[in-house]
């Protein structure tokens, strides 16, 4: 499938962030679809907090948002020795390292602002901006090669089922999972688009099929427990997800209910994608055994939208993330690749040791 085969303009509208020279503005996810409204971050502890309250959210996203982040911690700093520099910023990307403990983007992202302080001279600042930009614009790039290379799995007729959201609003636009159901949609490949609804915080049923609305693509939401009953049914062959965390065994940490989604797809001989950029890959975890959890609030679970719909004295446990054993994934998309049946051996071949 060629570029131009997809029409970027239609099939792209949503931009999560925007750098305005002193400040970062975030689409707030918190409240979308009703309310769209962007909120400035003036500081990096300003958008450690966003990254933690979900204001922006998604595995590249919030990588992106860091890096910006450390921009404006370096707009406060009077010197202009990068090593100094790069020294008095530490604690501000540990702040920012620390939002969220599952997506390794977070960590990657904030490796490479360290390495453009460690290569710059007293340009420093100019330097650190052009590294969030290329970080950012890197990111988009990586989805619509991803997009390409993942709908041309995909046969025509098909029908996917996609959870989360890992759209343009997770990423620098098009999105991962979501950019190869864009570019499937736009090569006729998929002919029906499901998304689960991705309790209990909603990031399919408020995010992903607004989204696709915005595109002009067509999508059903499903209530996250009829997936299995989807599949049993025939309306899906492939399951596409995207992921905060890949082992180098291809064991893959994404989105609470990835893992029960592949058990059934295995199940029902239905295919299971993962799409990710190389940001999302990390060679240092040897299995998902490793990866840490994230737990939220469990007032996530005991109220809908902010109101409480459990019974008072009742306890909830909230991970909200689950590790997809590489076994049950038939293929991991990459900008640098597709690992089909991905184990240790395959994910070295592509991504080194
Ligand atoms: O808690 P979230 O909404 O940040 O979780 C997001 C996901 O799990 C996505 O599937 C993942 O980050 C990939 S986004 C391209």
């Amino acid at each position: 499938m060629k570029d131009n085969a997809i029409d970027y303009d239609r099939y792209d509208h949503v931009r999560p962030i925007r750098w305005t020279g002193d400040a970062l503005e975030l689409l707030d996810q918190r409240v979308l679809p009703f309310t769209v409204v962007h909120e400035a971050c003036r500081s990096s502890d300003e958008v450690a907090e966003a990254i933690r309250a979900l204001t922006v959210r998604g595995a590249p996203a919030i990588g992106i948002a860091a890096a910006w982040g450390v921009v404006l911690a370096g707009h406060g700093l009077e010197t202009g020795d990068p090593a100094e520099a790069a020294r008095q910023l530490e604690p501000a990307m540990q702040r920012l390292n620390a939002a969220r403990p599952t997506a390794v983007n977070l960590a990657w992202a904030l490796a490479r602002m360290r390495g453009a302080l460690a290569n710059a001279g007293a340009d420093w600042r100019e330097a650190l901006e052009r590294e969030a930009r290329a970080i950012e614009s890197e990111d988009l790039a990586a989805n619509r090669a991803m997009g390409r290379a993942g709908a041309a799995l995909i046969d025509a007729g098909s029908g996917v089922l996609t959870h989360c959201n890992t759209g343009s609003l997770a990423t620098a636009g098009f999105g991962t999972a979501l950019g190869v159901i864009r570019a499937g949609v736009a090569d006729n490949r998929i002919e029906r688009v499901f998304a689960t609804e991705t309790r209990p915080w909603n990031q399919g049923a408020r995010l992903t099929v607004w989204e696709l609305g915005q595109d002009g693509i067509d999508a059903t939401l499903i209530a996250d427990a009829a997936a299995s009953h989807l599949m049993k049914t025939g309306q899906v062959q492939w399951v596409i997800v995207g992921a905060d965390r890949i082992c180098a065994n291809g064991d893959t940490a994404n989105k609470i209910g990835t893992y029960q989604l592949a058990i059934a797809a295995k199940h029902h001989g239905v295919k299971f994608m993962v799409v990710a950029p190389s940001s999302t890959v990390d060679m240092g975890t040897a299995s998902g055994d490793a990866i840490e959890i994230e737990e939220r609030d469990a007032a996530e679970l005991l109220a809908f939208r902010g109101k409480r719909v459990v019974a008072e004295g009742v306890r909830a446990w909230n991970p909200v993330f689950d590790v997809t054993p590489h076994a049950l994934i038939d293929a991991i998309v990459t900008e640098r690749g597709v690992v089909l049946r991905p184990d240790a051996d395959a994910m070295r071949a592509l991504f080194g040791g």
